[in-house]
């Protein structure tokens, strides 16, 4: 229900004392859950302290109850500072090459200081890439030299190289401080490469720390249709979406088992490429951010958000490939966002900056003064300018019974 149905419901003449009262609770609790969400602000300043270890393991909440995920869509490297940048105002072009793509993943890292880098594809642009292996070690050394743990998936123009998409996925695993897998150990069969998820656990030393309280899935959304009679982009197939199926029912018994049993499941984050049909289902009455082009999905449906939906966990979805469209919109009670694009070798708007999408997901505070579940989880994005600027923060998802403290919060940050 939104605000102008609750106020209709106040209106209505019919309504008895009593139930107006309880409308009235129902209007009030609806003002205090939702206000805060319109009122957000992003704290520029604001980083988490702690950085999960570079080890291979699982992920883990840092001590001030945060997990940050930095997300870099389409950097479209290739082969550094011979390549040049495209689309930019007449000034900039002289000065700017792959390495300007390299410094901004540098200065997200310090202003963010992320628990975990995503790169959503088309890390490389093939085309341009002399050699494949050069080139993805060249993108990825940012994150692999800040030892903050990284994850990547595959677009369409990252097998246009030297490598296969498989020989891609397979240099990519073995990159160093990488949390990406190649696909599932337990699928007997799965399209694609790089279909894995991620386990999040809650804050080291309290109830949570040996429980996945935050789920990351990621999939390869495919390049091209090999099918004569579609044409256009790829799709996630159903092999994948019944790895995701029994992957997410898997973590929901998990996460309801002793100790510290749960109810339903813990949040889902979703990152792949290529942007699904219903990203078309906003304008701009409806959405945070731009679009300004079209959505570059696959010709057919093939379902994934049907699937989602179903499966119950997925708050969001991140994606990349239409470079100039960074909205992030609701449907259905799942949030389908861009990131815009990143790299200054992809095609983009003259004067419009490159840019990437920051999520925070922050624990709830229990009764006993330790760290809990989820309460929220945020997003916002940050300019490649001087300052970094951070744009358009929003509420992705909250926890229900923490509005007040939501409210509390907002209230520290706007008032
Ligand atoms: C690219 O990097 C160079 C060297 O730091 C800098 O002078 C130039 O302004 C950058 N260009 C853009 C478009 O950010
Ligand atoms: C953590 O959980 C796993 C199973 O999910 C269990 O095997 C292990 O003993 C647990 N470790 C601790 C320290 O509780
Ligand atoms: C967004 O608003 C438009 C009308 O402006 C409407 O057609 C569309 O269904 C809305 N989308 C969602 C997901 O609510």
């Amino acid at each position: 229900m939104n605000k102008e149905e609750s106020h209709k419901m106040m209106k209505k003449p019919f309504l008895s004392v009593s139930s107006s009262v309880v409308a009235l609770v129902l209007v009030l609790y609806l003002y205090l859950c939702f206000v805060p969400i319109c009122v957000f602000a992003v704290s520029a300043d604001s980083y988490s302290s702690s950085s999960s270890s570079t080890a291979k393991q699982h992920l883990q909440f840092g001590e001030n109850g945060e997990f940050k995920i930095l997300q870099v869509a389409d950097m479209h490297y290739a082969d550094g500072k011979t390549t040049p940048c495209v689309d930019l105002l007449p000034t900039q072009f002289a000065s700017c090459s792959d390495l300007n793509t390299t410094a901004f993943v540098h200065r997200m890292i310090l202003a963010e200081k992320p628990h975990l880098i995503v790169f959503t594809g088309d890390n490389i642009f093939g085309f341009d890439a002399t050699d494949a292996v050069t080139s993805l070690n060249a993108a990825f050394a940012p994150a692999v030299s800040s030892n903050i743990p990284w994850a990547a998936v595959l677009g369409n123009h990252d097998q246009e190289s030297t490598l296969s998409r498989e020989g891609v996925m397979k240099h990519i695993v073995g990159i160093k401080n990488t949390f990406s897998q190649f696909n599932p150990d337990n699928a007997h069969f799965i399209d694609g490469f790089g279909n894995y998820n991620l386990e999040v656990r809650g804050v080291e030393g309290s109830s949570f720390h040996n429980k996945s309280i935050l789920n990351l899935y990621f999939l390869d959304s495919g390049d091209y249709s090999t099918v004569p009679s579609i044409p256009g982009y790829g799709w996630i197939k159903p092999s994948q979406q019944l790895w995701f199926q029994r992957t997410s029912a898997k973590l929901r018994r998990a996460y309801m088992s002793k100790p510290d049993t749960e109810k339903g499941s813990a949040p889902g984050l979703v990152y792949f490429h290529i942007p699904l049909p219903e990203f078309a289902s906003f304008d701009s009455s409806n959405f945070t951010g731009v679009k300004q082009e079209g959505i570059s999905s696959a010709s057919v449906n093939s379902g994934f958000f049907t699937t989602m939906v179903e499966a119950g966990d997925v708050k969001a979805v991140f994606t990349g490939h239409d470079h100039v469209n960074d909205f992030c919109g609701e449907l259905t009670g799942i949030k389908l966002c861009y990131a815009g694009g990143f790299g200054y070798h992809a095609y983009g708007k003259a004067g419009w900056a490159r840019r990437a999408r920051v999520v925070v997901a922050t624990l709830e505070k229990t009764e006993k003064g330790g760290w809990g579940t989820v309460k929220s989880i945020k997003t916002w994005k940050r300019l490649d300018d001087q300052r970094l600027t951070a744009i358009d923060g929003q509420v992705l998802w909250s926890k229900s019974s923490s509005c007040k403290l939501l409210l509390y919060e907002s209230n520290l940050v706007t008032f």
